[in-house]
């Protein structure tokens, strides 16, 4: 006989006159004069009301078992916010199968407890309906996931958490050796070089649902920990990846939504950059960027002489006080402007006008044209931004961001793939690429006679899926053949003895045989975050780490026994006390 027969969230009017136990932790308590009292027991389900005789002495939070008859709340009591607002239990029977002390904070789906708090009675903060319902959603999308990969074709490896440093480029954490005293083991950042081992081992199709870390610094959509979907697969190109991962995605979403998003559109990293000033572009709100380079040709006014000036158009914004107008300056110079001019579109007697302390330095027909080519009107706001194309682009889609964006939670979900990114991101202090994803990233077929000479425009093959303006995923076809892989650690300014060292396990597996192969990474925090309405990863996390990196409920990191340190050969050497 197992302990309940109902959950509490699950009575209806079907059950009155059924005898019932149910289990769970009192919610609330009403005293009903000296006799009668008013409980309301609450299981991950929800709610239901009990009527219980005053002579138990019952608290907030205490486990209890009750059993009774489930009945019709008398006439004008039913509660219509409640699914079990039209019943209650009656003649109970109440076992008080644990006490508790007053909880730190209400279990209620709105809580302005400090996160620290929370973080610290995760246990209690678990019991709050939203995050029951987000690591219930959780739950469905690592199943949706799962499926949706074993039904391509897909096979589950588990790669080693003790490993090797890989190539994504944080910091890593490692773990000292006690039986190698003075080496370490490196927690993988993804299991990139584990997987295309893999494909040389020819498992052909390859996923995990893979814990990642990095030790970087945290943010609303960053963790040390965090779990990708991890995939890899041999003989296949990007369309063959992308329409993977696609699969899995949209299953994931329906799963949780009920409703199969549109098939994902593909967008240029060029384009993504031209028209959003990102790559990864929020595409549920328009506000796109506009080039005015042409309009500034020939322009006397020195800081429009540049290779790109580009404008927003903010509607409607125009009568922004000045404060605001400093503030968006300030904004904008943190994104890496040299400056930002503003511009309030007016009404005057041969149509728009502009406002500006530079308007002076305009002439009629550059003023004209920024009306025209914007397409403001009266009441707009026009911000200028003028630099090398990219990074005043950079700085317009951050601005497009801070004034456009909605809420994560607002739909509707607008997923799209961003390829054709460049290979390089830009040269380091030496003049050197410094690759755009990881040095394992196959160039563009068409550009590869280029790697040389102008490296810059050298596209790659891979490619982003993004979701209203986050980076839900990355992946690329990877290089198999060593002669191109040589040339690129050449590129890169690697010398052939360092990456032996570093990747010589990879290159020396591909002496054996590699196959083509190429794959993809979706950040399953990311996804699940944006699919359960929340800006933060860290509501869709059991027991996450607070932004400094801290664990509040157990205190890690903490120092270990002396004993663990010797062990590991480890002494320890503290920074010197930060001089005040
Ligand atoms: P990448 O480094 O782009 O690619 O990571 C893939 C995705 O993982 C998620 N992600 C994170 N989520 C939470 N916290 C973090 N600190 C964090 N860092 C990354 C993001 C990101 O898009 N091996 C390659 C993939 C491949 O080429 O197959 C990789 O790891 O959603
Ligand atoms: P300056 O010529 O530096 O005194 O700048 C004149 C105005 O142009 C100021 O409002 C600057 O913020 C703005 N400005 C300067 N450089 C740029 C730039 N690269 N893009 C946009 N505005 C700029």
């Amino acid at each position: 006989m197992s302990m309940r027969t109902n959950y509490c969230g699950a009575l209806r009017a079907e059950h009155i006159g059924q005898s019932v136990s149910v289990c769970g932790w009192v919610a609330r308590r009403r005293e009903h004069g000296e006799h009668l009292a008013f409980i309301d027991l609450r299981d991950h389900t929800g709610l239901v009301q009990c009527v219980v005789d005053g002579g138990h002495d019952l608290r907030s939070e205490q486990v209890l078992r009750i059993t009774g008859t489930v009945r019709r709340r008398p006439e004008g009591t039913a509660n219509a916010n409640l699914d079990t607002g039209a019943v209650e239990i009656g003649d109970c029977q109440v076992e008080v199968l644990s006490p508790a002390e007053p909880p730190p904070f209400p279990v209620e789906d709105e809580t302005n407890a400090d996160e620290t708090i929370r973080l610290r009675h995760r246990y209690v903060d678990l019991r709050r309906p939203r995050m029951q319902r987000n690591l219930r959603i959780r739950a469905k999308v690592n199943s949706a996931l799962r499926a949706a990969m074993e039904r391509q074709g897909f096979v589950e490896v588990e790669t080693p958490m003790l490993w090797t440093p890989t190539p994504e480029g944080a910091r890593e954490f490692a773990v000292p050796a006690r039986l190698q005293p003075g080496s370490f083991y490196v927690l993988p950042q993804s299991p990139q070089i584990a997987k295309q081992l893999l494909m040389v081992g020819g498992l052909d199709r390859y996923f995990q649902i893979a814990r990642c870390l990095r030790d970087e610094d945290l943010r609303a959509d960053r963790q040390f920990e965090f779990m990708q979907l991890d995939i890899e697969a041999s003989f296949v190109e990007q369309d063959d990846v992308l329409a993977f991962v696609s699969e899995a995605v949209l299953d994931a979403a329906e799963a949780v939504t009920g409703s199969r998003p549109e098939p994902i559109g593909r967008m240029t990293w060029a384009e993504a950059m031209d028209r959003f000033g990102s790559d990864k572009p929020d595409l549920r709100f328009g506000m796109e960027l506009v080039e005015l380079t042409a309009n500034f040709a020939g322009t006397e006014f020195n800081a429009f002489k540049a290779p790109y000036v580009g404008a927003l158009r903010v509607e409607g914004q125009g009568d922004a006080p000045r404060s605001r107008l400093d503030s968006l300056t300030q904004r904008a110079k943190e994104l890496g402007a040299k400056g930002l001019v503003w511009m309030r579109a007016g009404a005057g007697e041969g149509g728009v006008t502009l406002e500006s302390p530079v308007a002076k330095f305009l002439n009629p027909g550059e003023l004209a044209g920024i009306v025209s080519l914007t397409g403001a009107e009266a009441g707009d706001l026009v911000l200028v931004v003028a630099d090398e194309r990219r990074p005043a682009q950079t700085v317009l889609g951050g601005l497009r961001n801070d004034l456009g964006r909605p809420p994560v939670s607002q739909g509707p979900y607008c997923y799209v793939w961003i390829v054709d990114f460049p290979l390089f991101e830009g040269l380091d202090e030496d003049g050197r690429p410094v690759s755009a994803h990881h040095p394992f990233t196959m160039p563009h077929p068409d550009d590869i006679d280029r790697l040389e000479s102008d490296p810059l425009s050298v596209r790659s093959q891979s490619y982003d899926l993004v979701l209203n303006g986050w980076e839900l995923g990355s992946g690329s076809i990877r290089i198999h053949r060593s002669d191109i892989q040589a040339k690129l650690f050449e590129v890169l300014g690697i010398p052939a003895e360092e990456a032996e060292a570093r990747f010589g396990f990879l290159l020396g597996a591909f002496r054996y045989g590699a196959p083509p192969h190429g794959g993809f990474a979706v950040g399953l925090d990311r996804l699940v975050a944006v699919l359960a309405g929340e800006d933060n990863i860290r509501e869709v996390i059991a027991f996450p780490k607070t932004q400094s990196g801290l664990d509040p409920m157990t205190g890690a990191p903490k120092p270990v026994a002396d004993k663990v340190l010797q062990d590991l050969s480890i002494r320890v050497q503290l920074p010197a006390p930060k001089e005040k």
